[in-house]
């Protein structure tokens, strides 16, 4: 497959660059104070103890009914966490923190321009908010349990109060990173099957208010093309009173909240009890194909896998203000700025705009303004925050107790600086390796049990039990020293519970691949293909490669190659497309997209960049090609298949290798002229 040589290709680099690395310990202090320093943690989590290990996860929560059947496999492999059981995730987030800790901050909202002041927004305060929005999605909007509605919203405290209110009626939130376009977020209201759209006027981004607004109508516009109507656009505004957006509102069909919730201010809703296996909310990520995939998340097991490891593994205490710096649209964001700190009563700190603006302190000084003490960021910034202000940190008085990297493999000098400079040698370190359809950490070590190793995630959690595979399906031991499939051998509550609205491509992705028998009801039969390339040390330790089919993850987050290329299909002009990663000293990775036209079009001043605007229309500015290199032909195998792997190479100022046994390997030649120099 070529997509998968790419990855070899890259990673065998990898592999060479970063030596096995000495192990770092934590403090004494730490381990005084850490959730869990229960070896035994381990045992009770062993395959034997499956799944009834996770009884103790689920009794973190408060459960309106409990449950009879922790796991039901009859449906495999969409496995049922907690069967019977009833709760509410906006009760276990809010309601149940106001008899100890009401007056506790539950959200620290930071807003970009220095001039502005943060909001402390208290789990009391919080409370009014949650219940006052979901009396207006309730009776405003006629929403009920079952309902989807897409969320596009900015990093603001309303969007994780939005959330809230929807889980507090059982209503499933899909929210579209605020990043990406109007036209993506058509896709995902018209698969989900929304007609309420919450967005938000206006937020500011790098020194700019951006009209966020105009996306809404965009989508709005994509969809109704579709067939999906969207009756309500609930816009939230960034300035309250004060409408910020160049976009007009489009009368019946656009809502300010600002101007509806007065009429429900002092609403208070019961939380509707849930089924413990009723959807929570939709959570789209790329994959192999074009169309992206709605990964549905389930409301009693996710919460208490979200909420267990913020306890264990971000060892997260009420007392402690808490600060993961993603964005609430990715699946990190779900997990650990909002479900899993809210269920163990963290402070939470939402902030708006990028780490590095105005200026290389900005991370630092939040720190020290909030005394944020646990930190949780990817690579990607911890790389960028680096290069700007290497000395930085030391000029802020904060003090961090544990910091989190997550995202994509962090190589080990950057990972020193983090240790050195941010965590000021104090800190602990957990490296978390999950994703999107896993809903909460697969490996990574418990702060103060297990060392940390540069570079290296860490075994798996208590109860994921990884194996790792070669491509025929034999099993490479621990220490084997070589690459192979990583899959995980049983389920997990906090795994995703199938592909909204796509049970077979669901089976076919993540089960296929290592299913001992398709008809068997028994767990054992069906490992979890993660997607991952990986290879376990003989601690037990895994290293993660990276990504094994056609997703680039560029700053941490995915990409499909597939869809930047079906939008770069979209052009008149364009024949054929094929994105290839190239390495990028910040963000990891980067797209590199190749076309060919179509016979009678000639190159033309423009078309690279109309190309390029295609693929930021089409799914935002994060998937923008580093470069659009327009080629005569694409190196083609003799059965006329793209070799991806050769234009990787010369993307990366590699050797192409040998080419040829290809049907057109003049044509290598010329590509590499064009783009090596
Ligand atoms: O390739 C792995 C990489 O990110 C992918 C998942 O991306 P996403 O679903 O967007 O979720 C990101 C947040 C969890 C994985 O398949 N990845 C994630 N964490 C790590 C990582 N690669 C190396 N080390 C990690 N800690």
């Amino acid at each position: 497959m070529a997509e998968k040589e790419i990855v070899e290709t890259s990673e065998a680099q990898i592999a060479v660059h970063w030596q096995e690395e000495a192990y770092f310990h934590p403090s004494a202090r730490f381990i005084a104070q850490a959730n869990m320093t229960d070896e035994a943690i381990y045992d009770r989590f062993r395959l034997e103890n499956f799944p009834n290990c996770f009884k103790a996860y689920a009794d973190l929560l408060d459960w309106y009914e409990y449950w009879h059947t922790i796991l039901d496999t009859s449906d495999a492999p969409c496995w049922k966490w907690f069967v019977g059981g009833k709760i509410n995730a906006a009760y276990n987030c809010v309601d149940r923190h106001l008899a100890r800790h009401k007056n506790k901050t539950a959200i620290h909202f930071v807003p970009e321009p220095m001039g502005e002041k943060y909001e402390h927004i208290t789990y009391q305060t919080l409370y009014v908010r949650v219940n006052e929005f979901a009396a207006l999605l309730r009776d405003f909007c006629g929403l009920k349990a079952g309902d989807r509605v897409t969320l596009h919203l900015p990093m603001v405290a309303e969007l994780p109060i939005t959330m809230l209110a929807c889980a507090r009626l059982g209503v499933i939130h899909s929210q579209v990173f605020g990043g990406f376009s109007g036209q993506a977020c058509a896709d995902r209201i018209v698969d989900s099957g929304s007609r309420v759209l919450i967005t938000m006027d206006a937020y500011w981004r790098g020194g700019t208010l951006l009209d966020h607004k105009k996306n809404a109508d965009v989508a709005c516009e994509v969809a109704a093309k579709q067939g999906r109507a969207v009756d309500k656009v609930l816009v939230w505004q960034r300035y309250p009173g004060k409408y910020s957006a160049a976009t007009p509102l489009v009368p019946d069909r656009d809502h300010v909240v600002n101007d509806v919730l007065p009429k429900y201010y002092g609403a208070r809703i019961d939380p509707v009890p849930m089924p413990a296996e009723a959807p929570l909310f939709l959570m789209y990520t790329s994959g192999t194909t074009g169309k992206p995939k709605g990964c549905q998340h389930s409301t009693g097991g996710y919460l208490a896998y979200v909420a267990a490891t913020s306890k264990y593994v971000q060892d997260i205490h009420p007392e402690d203000v808490y600060w993961c710096m993603a964005d609430i649209g990715w699946i990190t964001g779900h997990s650990y700025i909002v479900y899993g700190p809210l269920a163990v009563c963290a402070s939470t700190v939402v902030y708006e705009g990028v780490p590095t603006f105005p200026d290389a302190g900005r991370s630092w000084r939040i720190a020290q303004d909030l005394d944020v003490n646990i930190f949780h960021t990817a690579p990607t910034a911890i790389r960028a925050l680096r290069k700007i202000g290497p000395e930085e940190p030391r000029k802020y008085n904060y003090h961090f107790k544990h910091m989190t990297t997550v995202g994509e493999p962090i190589e080990p000098e950057v990972w020193r600086w983090y240790y050195n400079e941010v965590g000021k040698g104090e800190a602990v370190i957990v490296d978390t390796w999950w994703q999107t359809e896993t809903g909460g950490f697969l490996c990574s070590t418990l702060p103060a049990i297990k060392p940390m190793k540069p570079g290296s995630a860490g075994p798996g959690m208590p109860g994921i039990h990884t194996i790792i595979y070669d491509d025929e399906g034999h099993v490479l031991p621990q220490g084997a020293g070589k690459a192979g499939n990583i899959c995980i051998q049983n389920p997990w509550p906090g795994a995703f519970q199938t592909i909204w609205g796509d049970r077979e491509r669901y089976v076919r992705q993540y089960y296929e691949r290592y299913c001992k028998d398709p008809q068997s009801k028994d767990w054992r039969d069906w490992p979890y293909l993660t997607g991952d390339a990986a290879v376990e040390a003989p601690d037990g330790y895994i290293r993660i490669l990276g990504r094994i089919d056609d997703v680039i993850n560029v700053s941490g987050h995915r990409l499909g190659t597939k869809e930047i290329e079906s939008a770069a299909l979209m052009v008149p002009e364009v024949a054929e497309a094929a994105v290839v990663p190239v390495a990028h000293e910040i963000k990891g990775k980067e797209p590199d997209l190749y076309v060919s036209l179509k016979p009678g079009f000639e190159v033309h001043d423009g078309l690279a960049r109309k190309v390029s605007d295609a693929v930021c229309d089409a799914i935002g500015k994060i998937a923008k090609p580093r470069k659009v290199w327009i080629v005569k032909d694409m190196p083609k195998t003799r059965s006329g298949k793209i070799m991806r792997r050769v234009l990787g190479a010369l993307s990366n100022n590699q050797d192409a290798g040998d080419v040829t046994t290809l049907a057109n390997p003049d044509i290598v030649d010329e590509i590499r002229r064009m783009v090596q120099g």
